[in-house]
């Protein structure tokens, strides 16, 4: 039995952090084994809210090279870049047939963007979704590792891929958004207010770049309060967020420790936040010095995304052969 499809991308649009971490990479990395991988740089989706292109280039190796330092192997994935593969803008094109409107403009993600950018509301930005889902449909993909942020997306890419099968016949598997835990990952911003995110919020924002001070900074300026008064209450989300942290990067035993002191009413978040920057420095400081050491080698770097693109347009012309035939489009 052939192995099944694994996909997702990352926009470059600035450094990553810890959410696209636990997020995505994480994720990537172990299933790099098991399943048939494609893994992009998504620089027509950044074009949708970053026009200026001046920066791309280096914002796509420097994705690139942290992709490989958490771990990404070249060699067991197809690791490429979404402007590469021209069969995608192909399918975008079918299936922005079959997506409406009002369907892509009560998406919250495009309500968001709206609402920051309300001079820059595209046409592309739109259908945003509809490429997502290209990219995705265009290797018939099955399994979607992203956080939670990207469910929404996920159920529109299925919906179209639906709808193109009831129209003219049954070419795409549907797609499902994929964690290894059960929950699909959300990592909060220090601050408390809303997510990590590349291009807001920095210091609420631990980047794989980061360096031990900065680190120290941020995570010693992290939100807390002055604690809890009666035994096992529940954690605010700010501070809830300092222990999922906390259980991704440090050893069981000190995690153990500050809930049962936090249970107790004892915890001193002083001291659990200079535990938790110490093992978070320790935690970034491979990744952060692998991916500086890479993100320069242009030539590197190139050699690995034309076997990426050679690999990921077999698969999608496979595809797009199937969508014309379907369509009665195969003259
Ligand atoms: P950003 O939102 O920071 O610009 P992207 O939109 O390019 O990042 O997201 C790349 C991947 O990282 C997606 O799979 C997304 O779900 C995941 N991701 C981004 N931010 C977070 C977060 N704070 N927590 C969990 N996953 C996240
Ligand atoms: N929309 C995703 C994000 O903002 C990035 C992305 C583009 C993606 N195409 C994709 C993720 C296909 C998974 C699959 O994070």
């Amino acid at each position: 039995m052939s192995k099944e499809v694994v996909l997702s991308g990352i926009r470059p649009t600035g450094f990553l952090h810890l959410g696209n971490y636990f997020g995505a990479m994480r994720n990537y990395v172990r299933m790099q084994d098991e399943y048939n991988c494609y893994f992009f740089v998504a620089d027509w989706h950044s074009l949708t809210t970053h026009p200026d292109t001046k920066e791309l280039r280096t914002s796509v190796n420097r994705v690139l090279a942290e992709n490989i330092a958490c771990g990404l192997d070249p060699e067991k994935v197809a690791l490429y870049i979404q402007s590469d593969v021209p069969e995608i803008a192909e399918l975008y094109l079918y299936l922005n047939m079959l997506a409406y409107k009002g369907e892509l403009e009560k998406v919250p993600t495009f309500k968001d963007k709206v609402r920051l950018s309300p001079d820059n509301v595209n046409a592309g930005l739109l259908t945003y979704p509809v490429l997502m889902a290209s990219d995705i449909l265009i290797h018939r993909a099955t399994k979607v590792p992203v956080g939670k942020d990207q469910e929404q997306h996920l159920e529109m890419a299925r919906n179209f891929a639906e709808r193109f099968n009831h129209r003219y016949g049954e070419v795409f598997p549907l797609p499902y958004a994929f964690n290894f835990q059960t929950s699909l990952a959300k990592i909060m911003s220090l601050d408390g207010n809303g997510k990590m995110s590349k291009s807001e919020n920095a210091m609420g924002t631990l980047y794989l770049n980061d360096s031990e001070e900065e680190i120290i900074k941020k995570i010693k300026k992290a939100k807390t309060d002055s604690g809890p008064t009666e035994s096992n209450s529940v954690k605010p989300d700010y501070i809830e967020n300092l222990f999922t942290l906390m259980r991704l990067v440090s050893k069981e035993d000190v995690t153990a420790k500050f809930e049962s002191d936090f249970n107790n009413c004892f915890i001193r978040y002083g001291d659990m936040k200079k535990q938790l920057a110490e093992d978070m420095a320790a935690f970034i400081a491979p990744i952060r010095e692998k991916a500086q050491s890479i993100q320069n080698d242009e030539a590197y770097l190139s050699k690995i995304t034309k076997a990426g693109a050679e690999k990921a347009r077999e698969s999608a012309s496979a595809t797009l052969k199937l969508v014309r035939q379907a369509m009665h489009m195969n003259h």
